[in-house]
């Protein structure tokens, strides 16, 4: 939540900030704002809305100087108004701050200062943050934010400059990512690289309590104690191109178009020539430990929660190991039963998920070994696991997780197939016959993603409904909450996800005429089943949208609309019958004339618990 962009340099940094921060507004977008530094004076200004109302702004007011920070925000603590907009500034306004977290104490530290006569001008946790450093400063801008970073409790990342010290920005970090990007005569920071590949792909990782002092010339990192950190740049491979929208109306639909290419290129680069095997390079995690495992859990919120719980299905097929899933925030509480034997498998497309990542802290700390799969390159996950598999999904802007989710399926398959191989529970003919079926998943998925002239019918029909219902068994149920989620998070019309299953026992009074029922039920060991669903449904005058397999005549017999998906193993199939539940979503977001990209409330990534 929030995105931060700060530089130091000899360019003009308004224009980078704006740039940078545009890349970054899918973490936040109710209220943007900058600030920067030229003869001794630090300049805001701010802007309540999204990134295109400060560019207005600025265009009218433009800010000089080669240094500046920037900030888009996801309201916490206040309401979204230009006010409370980050940068905050001290009583003097010479020291600007942008913050992306929340500190736990800021009350009592609030009360203090207005004891000790500071004045404040906003509601937010952060403006806290300039008056301590105000409070501490005596020519020294490093001291005083060492000093004050000491006082603070909760999750910040933070970028500080001063008017007195126009040669120097500040950069902290506890528990919200913060990275560094090194340039020829200039730096940066970013919440994430995806605001400075355009610049640069070095990048150092801050971790948490550390601080960097940016010059133009050198960045010098700390812990908050001040002992002096040595780091090692990483090169990023993803290329500023992955992260515009291409031609497409919308990043989404941008998004949903790339998952044959995605998976395409995760079973290319995984899987042997021969079919026989698949490779993990980066994983780290030792075989000789993988085969001792006993235990899955899952660790996952939202749509990557949902990849968990196919993942279940997906795992105890191909491992026969038993496998429970948790949605992050509860695992985190719950004192789950884990022990050496145990692998938690933390899911997340940021992989800077607040709650993931404390998950994946208390796994530790329980004694399990953790894989993180994840999209984000040098994420906060990557680097706290065990091991990690990319997925290589290339950037996701779009709020709503298409690509990413389809990517942590397909990457779930093949650790499926790895892992059944290592413990000799599948058999070379079974590998290679199941690796050889994934080869023809990315050219199904275009024959599915071309047919979307049904979904745009659909759509135009049903838009002004009050609810859906969405229902799938096994393997689909988890792509039924999907569904739902992602009709709910773009369009704002109340969505329930059920395991169809449970239908009589309690949602079908809801179905009358007016409610669209979407049921996925592709060939599987449950399709009858589903088709007494159906029946049921349409007794009640229920609207039946029906996801089935190309020729199943009598699925459409019985359903309004029939969206066909190509014949597929039921163990593959939900990485198919989602792609018209994304496709429907995306398509009466449309009609509704919501924003597709940047839902409103939502941010991308929820640093924040
Ligand atoms: O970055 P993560 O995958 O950890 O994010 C998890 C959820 O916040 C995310 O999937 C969210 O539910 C999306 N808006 C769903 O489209």
């Amino acid at each position: 939540m929030c995105g931060i962009v700060g530089y130091i340099g000899t360019r003009e940094a308004q224009p980078i900030l704006l740039n940078g921060l545009i890349k970054l507004e899918y973490r936040g977008y109710d209220s943007a704002g900058m600030a920067t530094v030229t003869k001794g004076k630090v300049s805001v200004r701010k802007q309540q809305g999204k990134i295109a109302a400060l560019s207005n702004l600025l265009k009218k007011k433009p800010l000089r100087g080669t240094i500046g920070i920037s900030h888009s925000r996801w309201a916490t603590h206040g309401i979204p108004s230009q006010c409370n907009a980050h940068p905050h500034t001290d009583c003097s306004e010479k020291i600007a701050v942008v913050h992306n977290g929340i500190i736990e104490n800021y009350e009592d530290l609030k009360e203090g200062l207005i004891q000790e006569g500071h004045i404040f001008k906003s509601e937010t946790d952060t403006e806290v943050i300039a008056h301590l450093i105000e409070k501490f400063y005596k020519d020294d801008i490093e001291a005083a934010v060492r000093t004050t970073l000491k006082l603070l409790k909760g999750s910040f990342a933070l970028g500080v400059i001063l008017g007195n010290h126009p040669e120097q920005l500040i950069a902290a970090r506890l528990g919200s990512s913060l990275v560094i990007g090194l340039g020829e005569e200039e730096n940066f920071i970013a919440s994430d690289t995806s605001a400075l590949l355009a610049h640069t792909k070095n990048i150092l990782f801050l971790e948490d309590n550390e601080m960097a002092v940016l010059t133009k010339k050198s960045v010098a990192v700390s812990s908050f104690d001040g002992k002096a950190i040595e780091k090692k740049p990483t090169v990023i491979t993803w290329d500023a191109a992955q992260a515009e929208k291409g031609g497409y109306a919308h990043f989404m639909l941008k998004e949903m178009y790339e998952q044959p290419s995605v998976i395409e290129s995760i079973v290319h680069h995984r899987v042997s020539e021969e079919k026989s095997g698949v490779y993990f390079q980066e994983m780290k995690i030792p075989g000789k430990k993988l085969k001792c495992v006993e235990k899955i859990a899952i660790v996952a919120c939202g749509t990557a929660y949902h990849a968990g719980l196919t993942g279940k299905y997906i795992l105890e097929t191909l491992t026969g190991i038993p496998v429970e899933v948790d949605v992050s925030s509860e695992f985190r509480y719950r004192k789950p039963i884990l022990g050496k034997d145990t692998l938690v498998i933390v899911i997340s497309q940021s992989g800077e998920t607040a709650d993931t990542l404390a998950g994946m802290r208390e796994a530790k700390r329980r004694g399990a070994t953790v894989l993180s799969i994840v999209n984000a390159l040098g994420s906060t996950m990557t680097r706290e696991s065990d091991g990690v598999i990319y997925t290589h999904a290339g950037p996701e802007i779009g709020v709503a997780s298409t690509k990413a989710y389809t990517a942590q399926l397909s990457i779930l398959y093949l650790f499926g197939i790895y892992l059944g191989a290592l413990k000799n529970y599948l058999n070379i003919q079974r590998i290679k016959k199941l690796l050889t079926e994934m080869e023809g998943l990315p050219q199904q998925a275009t024959q599915i993603l071309a047919n979307h002239k049904i979904i745009q019918k659909i759509s135009k029909r049903h838009h002004d409904k009050n609810c859906f219902l969405y229902l799938g068994r096994n393997l689909n149920f988890p792509n039924a909450l999907e569904g739902a989620l992602k009709l709910k998070e773009l369009s704002y019309v109340h969505a329930e996800g059920y395991a169809a299953g449970e239908m009589k026992h309690g949602p079908i009074a809801l179905i009358d005429k007016t409610m669209p029922v979407v049921c996925i039920v592709p060939d599987s060991a449950t399709h009858d089943k589903m088709v007494s669903n159906i029946q049921e449904i349409k007794a009640r005058g229920g609207i039946v949208i029906s996801i089935a397999t190309e020729g199943d005549k009598h699925i459409s017999n019985h359903s309004d609309y029939t969206v066909y998906i190509p014949k597929v193993r039921e163990l593959f199939s939900p990485v198919l019958t989602v792609l018209p539940l994304q496709l429907l979503a995306y398509h009466i977001a449309l009609r509704n004339k919501r924003d597709v990209d940047q839902p409103r409330n939502l941010a991308k990534s929820v640093t924040v618990e």
